[in-house]
C-alpha cells in the first residue's frame, strides 16, 4: 500500500495503522526522531537525516540505526542497503512542502531497491497532484509499497540525474 499525506499527525498515523512490532522501517527524513520514537521499540529502523540538528537526538537510539547523509546520494542507498536488503515500511517526509519531483524520485529509488510493502509519503505537492489528477483508463495499481511496474528494475547503479538537479551550476564559477 501507498500512503501520502500532509499533515504530520496523519502521516503518523498512517505508519502507526501499519506498522507490525518486528517490522524493519526506512525513515527518510527522521529529522531529530519526532516520528521515530513513537515507531515501537522491537521494530529494526534505519533512519536517514542530512541535519546536522539530528546527529547528535538520533544515535545511541537501541533499535535505530541512524545514517546522517544526503537520501539522494548513492553512497547514502548503498549505506542503508548493507545493512538490510528488504523493508516492511518506507516512511518519506523530507519536509511536507518538498519539491514533489525531488521526494517522488527519491520514493521511487528507494521502493524499487527495498520492495517496501507499505510506503507512506508525507508530501503536499504529490498529494496535491494525487487528488487533482483524473486517471485515464489504464488501470495500473500497486497493492505494495513500490511500483509494481517498475519491480524488477534492481538496484539503480549511480544516481546520476541528481547531479542536474543541485541548486546552483557546478562549472559556472
Ligand atoms: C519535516 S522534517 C521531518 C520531520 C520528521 N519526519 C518527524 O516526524 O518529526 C524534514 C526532514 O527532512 C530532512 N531532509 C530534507 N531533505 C533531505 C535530504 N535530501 N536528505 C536527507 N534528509 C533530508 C531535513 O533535514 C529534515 O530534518
Amino acid at each position: 500500500m501507498i500512503k501520502l499525506s500532509y499533515d504530520i499527525k496523519k502521516y503518523r498515523k498512517d505508519i502507526l495503522d501499519l506498522i507490525n512490532e518486528e517490522d524493519t522501517v526506512i525513515e527518510l527524513g527522521c529529522h531529530i526522531g519526532g516520528t521515530t520514537k513513537i515507531l515501537p521499540e522491537t521494530c529494526n529502523v534505519i533512519a536517514i537525516d542530512n541535519s546536522p540538528e539530528a546527529i547528535g537526538k538520533m544515535k545511541n537510539i537501541e533499535n535505530v540505526h541512524f545514517i546522517s547523509g544526503d537520501v539522494r546520494r548513492h553512497e547514502v542507498l548503498a549505506e542503508a542497503y548493507k545493512i538490510v536488503q528488504t523493508c516492511d515500511i518506507l516512511a518519506i517526509d523530507l519536509g511536507g512542502g518538498y519539491h514533489p519531483d525531488t521526494v517522488f524520485k527519491v520514493f521511487y529509488i528507494y521502493s524499487s531497491t527495498f520492495k517496501p510493502k507499505h510506503t507512506i509519503i508525507r508530501n503536499r505537492g504529490l498529494l496535491e497532484f494525487f487528488n487533482s489528477a483524473e486517471c485515464g483508463e489504464d488501470n495500473y495499481v500497486s497493492k505494495e509499497g513500490y511500483l509494481d511496474s517498475y519491480h524488477d528494475s534492481g538496484i539503480p547503479p549511480l544516481i546520476k540525474e541528481f547531479d542536474f538537479w543541485t541548486p546552483s551550476l557546478k562549472n559556472d564559477d
